[in-house]
Parts: structure tokens; sequence; C-alpha cells
């Protein structure tokens, strides 16, 4: 088994997954990736880390091709490294495969409730009314991705039904779905959202893709008894999970950032 050097900046070796300090070990982590010299490492790390965020982008169309549950475990295991206020980790993970995501699909697909009547009665997402700069960052969106399907502006039924590709995790052959606690916080969900990071840049590394979910949220009256969630706790979100389907459009589309000057300000 390979052993995966933790290396601090000053090089010197902090421990190692191979010794069990991340639990369970890991044994694909350091596949391709050769110890390197300290100056030549961190810029090939730095390449390493950036490639895996940068690459990182929601896909929406899966192709069938299954993942393996050692990948998935290893994906939540490195992802479950995330930061978190007294370490409180608050994340609760349902992996979904075959017929239990199957089921997920029916019983949104046949609760007659259309995603803009759905209710989001556990913590809402977005404003309730939209502002600038957002609302035209949301409509950018929206026009590149229906664009890329080739959807026009008007065509509401054909809007209606991509949305509803997310109910069948856009055919990924994994979904999950992330649930917190009730009882906790704002802070735990900034902790959260760091956690669902983790998974999708883990992803990367893996050759994987992913798109993160709201949309299942206020489905979760649907979701609870699939899944057997506790009233205790509030469906986060979903991710799909799996190999990228290349050949089709919607993946074509890629977002835009505005540029740093607009939102940061240095100051000494
Ligand atoms: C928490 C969260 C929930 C999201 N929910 C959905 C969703 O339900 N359906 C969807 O197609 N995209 C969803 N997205 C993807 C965003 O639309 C996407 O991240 C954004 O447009 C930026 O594009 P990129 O992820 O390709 O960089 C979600 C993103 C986040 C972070």
């Amino acid at each position: 088994m390979l052993k995966i050097c933790l290396q601090d900046f000053d090089g010197s070796c902090k421990g190692s997954a191979a010794s069990g300090e991340w639990g369970r070990p890991i044994e694909n982590m350091a596949k391709g990736r050769p110890m390197l010299e300290k100056k030549a490492r961190i810029a090939g790390d730095a390449e390493i880390v950036d490639d895996a965020i940068m690459s990182r982008r929601s896909v929406r169309a899966f192709l069938p091709d299954m993942v393996d549950d050692h990948t998935i475990r290893d994906i939540l295991t490195v992802a479950a490294r995330a930061p978190s206020g007294t370490n409180m980790q608050p994340w609760r993970v349902y992996v979904a495969k075959g017929g239990t995501k199957q089921r997920i699909t029916d019983a949104i697909m046949n609760s007659g409730i259309r995603a803009e009547k759905a209710d989001w009665d556990e913590y809402r997402y977005y404003p309730t009314q939209f502002f600038e700069p957002y609302l035209t960052r949301r409509r950018a969106n929206g026009f590149g991705l229906y664009g890329a399907l080739g959807i026009g502006r008007r065509e509401v039924d054909k809007m209606r039904a991509q949305h509803d590709r997310n109910f069948v995790f856009f055919d990924a052959p994994v979904g999950m779905i992330f649930t917190i606690d009730r009882r906790l916080n704002q802070g735990s969900w900034i902790d959260y959202g760091m956690f669902l990071q983790n998974i999708m840049v883990a992803a990367r590394g893996r050759g994987l893709h992913t798109c993160p979910q709201a949309a299942f949220a206020p489905y979760h009256r649907q979701i609870r008894p699939v899944l057997d969630i506790p009233d205790e706790e509030i469906v986060v979100c979903g991710m799909a999970l799996g190999y990228e389907d290349t050949s089709k459009p919607e993946n074509a589309f890629r977002t835009d950032r505005v540029p740093l000057e607009e939102w940061v300000k240095f100051s000494e």
C-alpha cells in the first residue's frame, strides 16, 4: 500500500493515511502522485488542487457507469475532513442507488407537486424577492443553460422538463441526499457547505463529476419515507455523482464568475 505523507509546508511529515490518522486508510489517494522535492511538490500540489477545484462544475447529464462503493466511501471520508465549529461535523448522508434512487424519483414525480409550487417550508435557499446584482446573475445562469439545450425563453414546458431532470439525478448512478439536525444553527450550515464542496472536489480527483441539487429540499415529505429520514433532520439538498456524459449539450454550458475586483477589498 502507498504511504500518503501529509507533509506540512516546512516539508516535515505530520502523519500518514496509512498510519490511520484519517481513520480508515485511503489506498488509492496517492495513485500517480510521486513524492516530490519540497518546492516542486508545493508547485505541483497547487496545480493538482487548483485543477480539481477549477474543473468542478455542475454536470447535468451522466453516463450509466456505476461508481463503486469503495470510491464513494473514500470521497465521503476525505470530504468529512472539512472543518466544522468545535468539530461538530453536522453532516448526515443518505447514498441512494438502483431501486432506492428510483423510489426517490417516483415519490417526487408521482407527488403531483410541480417544482414552482413546491413549498420550501424547511429552509429558504433563495430570497423571497430577487434583487440586483443577483437577479441578473441568476437570469444569465438560466438563459445559459437553456440556451445550451436550445430551449427558447418562452418554452416553459421544456424548461419544466429540464428542471424535472433533477429528480432522476440527471441519470447519475449515485444520488445523495444530505440532511442536518434541525436544532443546529447557521454556523453548522456554513460547515455543511465546506463538506459539500469537499465531496465535489474529491470527486474530481477521481475523474467523477457532480451536481449539487437544492431542488430536492422542498420534496422532503416525499423523500423521508423512502430513506427513513427522521423528522429531526432537515433535507439540505441532494447531489448527483457519476461520470459525465460529454455528448450531452447541457454539459457544454460553462458559468463565469464576477472579477475579483468587484468583490474584494484589500486594506493595509
Ligand atoms: C447548494 C447548491 C444547490 C444547487 N441546486 C441545484 C439544483 O437543484 N439543480 C441544478 O441544476 N443546479 C443546482 N446547483 C448548481 C448551480 O446552478 C451552479 O453551481 C451554478 O450555476 C454555478 O455553476 P457551476 O456549478 O457549473 O460552476 C446548485 C448549486 C449549489 C451550490
